[in-house]
């Protein structure tokens, strides 16, 4: 008999537009990690507020961030889940202003935090392939590589320009449910 642990998915989702390409992506990668027996929970950037990094290195000397936003409420989930799928569109071959200003406050979270997260990448772009993409995974992959997370997989969706149009798109909605299936076989 095959037991897999029981995993809790954080879906991040770092674009404006409510039902837009990358929270399809990154809701298809979660229901399906839901099928398998994890479960989830969402939230969306653009809805909470996080203030910019002030590189005042506050956290460094005190331990916490100086602002006092809703950074708080988000770090709870962060902790408890061991799967983090991180959805952002290509803005000027970057993530979107809202997904940088959440990964600037990494800066100020213990870093043990980070430790063996498996992290998934969701990202649609309006160009007609992936090499839009190319900083933002490279980014992200850094950026997992040096706080100790497990970089499992980019599920990318060029050529997705319409509010929903990766519905339409067999390939990349495959590769989402495929990303979904790996979370529960990686441990
Ligand atoms: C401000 C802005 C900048 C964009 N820059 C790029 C870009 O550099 N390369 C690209 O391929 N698509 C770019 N796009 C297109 C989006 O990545 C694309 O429409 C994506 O599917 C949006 O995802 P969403 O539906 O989740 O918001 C841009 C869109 C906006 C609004």
């Amino acid at each position: 008999m095959v037991y897999y642990a029981h995993k809790h998915v954080l879906g991040i989702v770092g674009s404006p537009r409510r039902g837009g390409n990358t929270e399809i992506l990154v809701d298809t990668i979660i229901a399906t990690a839901v099928e398998q027996g994890a479960t989830s929970e969402k939230v969306i950037l653009n809805e909470l507020e996080i203030a910019p990094c002030q590189a005042c290195n506050g956290c460094q000397r005190t331990g916490s961030c100086i602002h006092e936003d809703d950074m708080e409420q988000l770090l709870p989930l962060m902790e408890k889940s061991e799967v983090w799928v991180l959805g952002t569109p290509i803005y000027w071959w970057g993530p979107t202003a809202q997904f940088k200003l959440f990964v600037d406050r990494w800066y100020g979270i213990d870093q043990r935090i980070f430790q063996g997260k498996q992290v998934i990448a969701a990202i649609p772009m309006g160009g007609g392939n992936d090499h839009y993409a190319r900083h933002t995974i490279g980014m992200i992959k850094d950026i997992c590589n040096y706080l100790g997370m497990n970089y499992i997989e980019t599920v990318v969706a060029p050529g997705m320009n319409g509010k929903g149009s990766v519905r339409e798109s067999t390939s990349a909605i495959e590769s989402a449910r495929l990303a979904g299936m790996r979370i529960m076989d990686s441990c």
